[in-house]
């Protein structure tokens, strides 16, 4: 693998940066328990999934939230992710209460089968590496945005068989991913801060792999996938953002960048990279600037 080729990783502080994806994260607990305690009557077992649970703080709280509801199931909760570190970080914490699988929803290990339960919050929207000639695929030009979507779509379709493979027949899955144009006026100011010294040599060597499929192109994924039409429910939603000085916006965004960042960019420049967006946030009204950023979309999925 070069160094282009390296998966973005978050960083270490991102579980202390995350407030807006645990809120969210939260809300999709609660969505997914009470489809849950509504589609299972006294299982003896429940086979559970978190995909992309990064470092796990909400895949304990996911179990727990799941134990209590069903007291008297044994709740066999698992959490995958790429990053072996995060997957580590999730054992611990959990007392090795909960497994953790290291591996890419792109190709589930062979132990991702039988599940009752799927869970997925602010993950499926990350691709595999891609080299582009600008930071996001958003900026690309025509053609070459074209090529990226239509790879991604095909990605983003692998994984939507995968999940469906991997349930049981009545079993549920409830996944958040980005949706269209999520954050866009914070990459839009990351995108501006890239079209000047010392970062612009940088603008086609960092790339930040990310891909928000349309609703019309999630439901032909789904029922490609083998969903049938009834069992799929898909919403939209906004939310602001938690965060809501120039610094916490700038850490929210360091949380899931930095390591990615940090391939190419010296440590000065590192601390003066998040340093010009925290001042470019300064003065810009973080009110307005936070309101409805966060653009999701919500499927629930029976099989
Ligand atoms: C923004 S974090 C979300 C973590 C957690 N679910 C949350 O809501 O806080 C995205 C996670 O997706 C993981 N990830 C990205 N692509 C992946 C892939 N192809 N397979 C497995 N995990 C992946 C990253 O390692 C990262 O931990």
């Amino acid at each position: 693998m070069t160094q282009q080729d390296k998966h973005f990783h978050m960083s270490d502080d991102y579980e202390y940066h995350s407030s807006s994806q645990k809120r969210t994260g939260r809300f999709v607990i609660q969505q997914t328990v009470e489809m849950a305690t509504s589609q299972f009557k006294n299982p003896q077992k429940l086979k559970v999934l978190d995909i992309a649970c990064g470092p796990g703080n909400l895949t304990i709280e996911f179990f727990h939230a799941l134990q209590q509801s069903f007291p008297d199931t044994k709740i066999d909760m698992a959490g995958l992710d790429y990053s072996e570190h995060n997957v580590k970080r999730l054992i611990e914490s959990s007392g090795k209460t909960v497994q953790g699988i290291v591996g890419s929803f792109y190709k589930f290990p062979p132990e991702i089968k039988n599940e009752d339960i799927i869970f997925s919050n602010h993950g499926l929207h990350w691709q595999p590496p891609y080299k582009m000639s600008d930071i996001m695929y958003m900026y690309l030009g025509y053609e070459e945005r074209a090529q990226f979507e239509l790879q991604a779509l095909q990605n983003f379709k692998i994984t939507m068989r995968n999940i469906h493979e991997a349930m049981n027949d009545g079993g549920i899955a409830v996944l958040q991913f980005g949706q269209e144009r999520q954050i866009e006026k914070l990459w839009d100011l990351v995108h501006e801060i890239f079209n000047h010294s010392p970062f612009k040599e940088f603008k086609s060597k960092v790339n930040f792999p990310v891909y928000h499929p349309s609703v019309e192109n999630i439901y032909s994924s789904l029922k490609e996938a083998g969903f049938a039409e009834e069992n799929i429910n898909l919403k939209t939603f906004a939310e602001d953002l938690e965060e809501d000085t120039a610094l916490d916006v700038t850490n929210f965004f360091r949380g899931f960048t930095e390591p990615g960042i940090r391939q190419f960019f010296t440590q000065n420049n590192v601390d003066v990279f998040y340093k010009k967006i925290e001042y470019e946030l300064n003065n810009t009204n973080i009110n307005e600037f936070r309101k409805g950023l966060l653009r999701s979309t919500l499927i629930k999925l029976k099989k």
